[in-house]
């Protein structure tokens, strides 16, 4: 009967400790899981950030940019140069929320990380007469 007993009691001891092991098990699934996500998130950051560096020089006079149209790829790190060749102009890209005064003869940088594909207007945004409204390009990302 006392061996029995003891037979119990040691069965009991087997199940706790396996119970026991499950949750240390579960506990530690949930810390990999946790340990994956941030890398995940740092690779999204790494892509945006290992984009080419795509450089522009852009003319404003009036009434035009020259060039008139900008082409990069998605995750390229953009950067322009622009100056205006006569009176006060502007350039805005909103879709980036870029917006920049031009005074002639003295060049302005702009950089910035081309993350949303799109064809992108961009556009004079310092009035400059009666060709104000023409002076507008394009910014593709591809
Ligand atoms: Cu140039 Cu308005």
């Amino acid at each position: 009967m006392k061996k029995i007993i003891l037979l119990m009691c040691l069965l009991l001891f087997v199940f706790a400790c396996t119970g026991s092991q499950g949750k240390t098990q579960s506990l530690l699934t949930g810390a990999v899981v946790q340990e994956i996500v941030p890398p995940v998130q740092d690779s999204v950051i790494a892509q945006e950030q290992t984009g080419e560096l795509k450089e522009f020089y852009v003319e404003a006079f009036n009434w035009g940019f020259k060039p008139k149209t900008i082409e990069v790829n998605q995750g390229d790190r953009v950067k322009i140069t622009a100056k205006s060749d006569d009176v006060d102009h502007g350039l805005a890209i909103s879709a980036y929320g870029i917006n920049i005064k031009l005074t002639p003869g003295k060049e302005e940088t702009v950089e910035f990380i081309a993350d949303k594909k799109g064809t992108f207007p961009f556009y004079c945004s310092v009035f400059c007469g009666q060709g104000h409204r023409e002076m507008t390009g394009t910014l593709v990302v591809k």
